[in-house]
């Protein structure tokens, strides 16, 4: 089914089931100019997120997720194809306007502001003057003792795995209605870890946020209702969970002499 209003670019589909497609990928492709040639890291993509879902992107280094949250974020501009949120044709927006649109993403490496506080970042991410507690539940959520860190600058003086868990923190505490995580669990320690899982999980439940989370854990491929593979800059597959996680946890398994349908990554190891 396809509505069309006056606007030409507006289009809002509904899937088989009936489900609002609020995130649509059409055709995508993204080629980058490297010493005078083009190199191709997006090819062809499609896919389609609907409201409220949780979506867990893996697949190997290299093969293109970071690049595809960029380009979905309107950090990198896709070379072909459209992108269309809520039925609007967004493709030439840049990042403000998404982000007026209430999509947020949380860095693989996430940027540091010189001299200025935690506790200012969160209540800016909350987007109106919040209470302390409220930014105190926020950084436990992430796994952060809220006294150690409300009035600490966001700088250098940060660990990776501090600065990241702010920054998930930051986009928590957003009202969105759409985030991308881009592997949360890098450089974060098991216990934070386990923290994050139950904050996403809950996330999930409690709010209306469409997730997508970029990571290599099974942990959290197995909050997702639907599992995405990418690899050599293509979509290899787009399955529920339950029909995809038996063939990944085997991927994940098999052995130097086994051909792997999947194509794990070194980094790849379940947790616990
Ligand atoms: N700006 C760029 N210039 C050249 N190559 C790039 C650029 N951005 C990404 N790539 C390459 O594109 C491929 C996909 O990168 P990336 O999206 O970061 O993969 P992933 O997140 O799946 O590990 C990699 O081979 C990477 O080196
Ligand atoms: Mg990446």
């Amino acid at each position: 089914m396809q509505e069309y209003n006056h606007s030409f670019n507006y289009r809002l589909q509904t899937n088989k089931w009936g489900e609002m497609e609020m995130l649509q990928i059409k055709d995508l492709s993204l080629h980058v100019e490297e010493g005078g040639s083009s190199v191709e890291i997006l090819r062809n993509i499609n896919l389609s997120f609907e409201e409220k879902k949780f979506y867990a992107i893996t697949g190997p280094n290299g093969g293109g997720k970071s690049s595809l949250a960029k380009v979905i974020m309107g950090i990198v501009k896709p070379t072909q194809g459209s992108i269309y949120f809520n039925g609007e044709d967004i493709t030439s927006l840049g990042i403000t306007d998404r982000a007026k649109r209430k999509m947020g993403y949380a860095f693989q490496q996430p940027p540091r502001f010189k001299g200025f506080k935690i506790k200012d970042l969160l209540n800016l991410s909350f987007g109106e003057e919040t209470s302390e507690q409220a930014i105190c539940d926020v950084l436990l959520e992430v796994g952060l003792c809220a006294q150690d860190y409300l009035n600490r600058d966001v700088d250098a003086s940060l660990s990776g795995g501090e600065l990241k868990r702010i920054e998930i923190a930051t986009v928590i505490a957003r009202d969105l209605t759409l985030a991308i995580f881009d592997e949360p669990e890098a450089g974060i320690d098991l216990w934070s870890f386990q923290k994050l899982v139950e904050t996403f999980k809950k996330m999930h439940k409690d709010k209306e946020t469409i997730m997508i989370i970029i990571s290599h854990q099974e942990k959290i491929l197995r909050l997702a209702d639907e599992v995405i593979i990418i690899a050599d800059g293509t979509v290899k597959e787009q399955a529920k969970r339950d029909d995809i996680m038996p063939r990944i946890v085997q991927d994940l398994e098999c052995g130097c002499n086994k051909t792997c349908d999947i194509g794990g990554s070194a980094d790849a190891e379940p947790i616990g």
